[in-house]
């Protein structure tokens, strides 16, 4: 489905009224999931006072209650009750292989038979595949790893700023670059400001630049009046495929755009393939779209969710700021940790990338993607819904109440954007009730191993997600 189609159908749906699944459907949805896993709720009940908010994750479905997971393999995961769950979530994106994928689980048992994470030295798998990554992602010449998506985006703003000598960062609106103090404006919903930067210090973000979602225009105007400035720009920090690999998606010469304006502006360009790197191509988004950033921000994939698993890749040039060399004016990013880079991580690295290549995964994902979308769009149609499916290969996009396309800039569209909100998670809770995993109740992540059937059955779950919401 292509970018004005996308747009033309987000504006049917934000611009009519919805309604959700009545209150009495949903009690008995949260009847079913209690009766078929007692023991998840019992350590819930239990959980909830030792975790803030009952789990470490934010995108797990916590209604009626967090399941307790007690294995996984492929494309499934079993609770502690015995019940099985197709995965769509795939750890936020991370796994592509499928889960314990055994060529993948054996390299790290074989591992930890030499080296622990606490090595702290440079070990041969450094070598291995730092030259794979480097063969692969157009833009990288050095890498540098760090613990987290979170950190390695910070990371990249230090050794930007730097490299250029300048302050500012411009991104766009509704983008989520990780959870670093200063990147917390305007994360997943556009125009949202400081909806989520409680306890940061307001001085944080003052060099962070948010421009419209999309809006090449915004980001030249952005860019003519900061480079005036004496804290100029360092860099654009962007999300290849638009907002969250795509939930707000951007036109297709988009990042060329982009690209070109930091050229004639002399700013870096940043992009984060947190979630692109290895589900686009193995050279991830900039391979796909034609596009060389300065810098490239890694993470999920790149370790298969082996931890810790960032890293920030780019130009020699760039990347020696962070050695503090002369050439740099005696200027250095200082960068730390303890656990980053250990040969655990840098190992999953190696054979993530070779078992990748060897098996053609992100093709195969790609291809489990499509099929869903096209079953889903079939669904929809069928049931004469205004709703949508499109895909960038395996993330899956699937539009039913569009809460982060409403608006927020008109007040009136924020009770409106909440309701929405709530309407998709109940989505994921039925999806969940129906054995099928999701990322909320309107993304998904396909790996190598999903298959058509797995797909029919996210068909069908979701065809009694529509039985339940009355037509209007
Ligand atoms: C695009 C993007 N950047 C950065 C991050 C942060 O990565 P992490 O969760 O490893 O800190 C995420 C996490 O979902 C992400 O999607």
């Amino acid at each position: 489905m292509d970018y004005e189609d996308i747009k033309k159908r987000l504006k049917i749906i934000t611009e009519n009224p919805v309604k959700g699944i009545p209150e009495e459907e949903m009690a008995k949805v949260r009847k079913k999931i209690a009766e078929k896993a007692p023991k998840s709720k019992e350590i819930y009940d239990e959980i909830k006072d030792l975790i803030p908010g009952g789990t470490q994750h934010q995108l797990v479905i916590k209604d009626p209650f967090a399941l307790t997971m007690k294995k996984n393999l492929g494309t499934k995961m079993w609770d502690i009750d015995g019940n099985e769950y197709i995965d769509y979530l795939m750890s936020a994106g991370a796994c592509i292989l499928g889960h314990s994928y055994p060529p993948l689980r054996e390299e790290m048992q074989k591992l930890l038979d030499d080296l622990d994470p606490n090595t702290y030295w440079n070990t041969e798998w450094e070598l291995k595949a730092l030259k794979l990554l480097r063969k692969h992602v157009p833009s990288v010449e050095k890498v540098t790893y760090f613990q987290s998506g979170t950190e390695a985006d910070m990371a990249a703003l230090r050794i930007a700023r730097v490299f250029t000598g300048n302050e500012k960062i411009i991104k766009f609106s509704g983008s989520y670059h990780g959870w670093s103090d200063q990147l917390m404006t305007d994360i997943h919903i556009p125009y949202s400001g400081t909806m989520e930067a409680d306890g940061i210090p307001r001085g944080c973000y003052k060099d962070i630049v948010n421009v419209p979602p999309a809006d090449i225009n915004a980001l030249e105007e952005a860019l003519e009046k900061y480079t005036q400035k004496r804290a100029g720009v360092a860099a654009v920090l962007v999300e290849p495929f638009g907002a969250e690999s795509g939930s707000i998606p951007v036109p297709p010469d988009f990042n060329k755009q982009i690209k070109e304006l930091c050229d004639k502006y002399d700013v870096l360009l940043i992009f984060d393939e947190v979630v692109t790197g290895f589900r686009m191509s193995l050279g991830g988004a900039q391979e796909y779209l034609g596009v060389i950033p300065d810098l490239t921000v890694f993470g999920k994939i790149l370790t298969h969710g082996y931890p810790s698993t960032g890293a920030v890749g780019g130009r020699s040039e760039i990347l020696d700021v962070c050695t503090g060399d002369v050439e740099t004016g005696g200027k250095h990013a200082f960068i730390g940790g303890t656990i980053r880079g250990n040969p655990l991580s840098i190992a999953a690295t190696y054979w993530t990338i070779k078992l990748i290549e060897e098996s053609n995964a992100i093709e195969k994902a790609a291809k489990a993607g499509d099929d869903l979308v096209k079953k889903l769009n079939n669904l929809f149609e069928d049931h004469d819904r205004p709703y949508f499916a499109y895909n960038y290969k395996s993330c899956i996009h699937y539009e039913t109440y569009s809460p982060v396309a409403m608006d927020i800039r008109d007040a009136e569209n924020i009770p409106k954007a909440v309701f929405r909100k709530k309407c998709v998670d109940d989505i994921a809770t039925v999806l969940l009730s129906e054995g099928i995993i999701t990322k909320y109740g309107n993304r998904a992540f396909t790996c190598m191993q999903h298959t058509p059937e797995e797909n029919d059955k996210f068909v069908e779950a979701f065809e009694k997600v529509l039985n339940m919401i009355p037509k209007y």
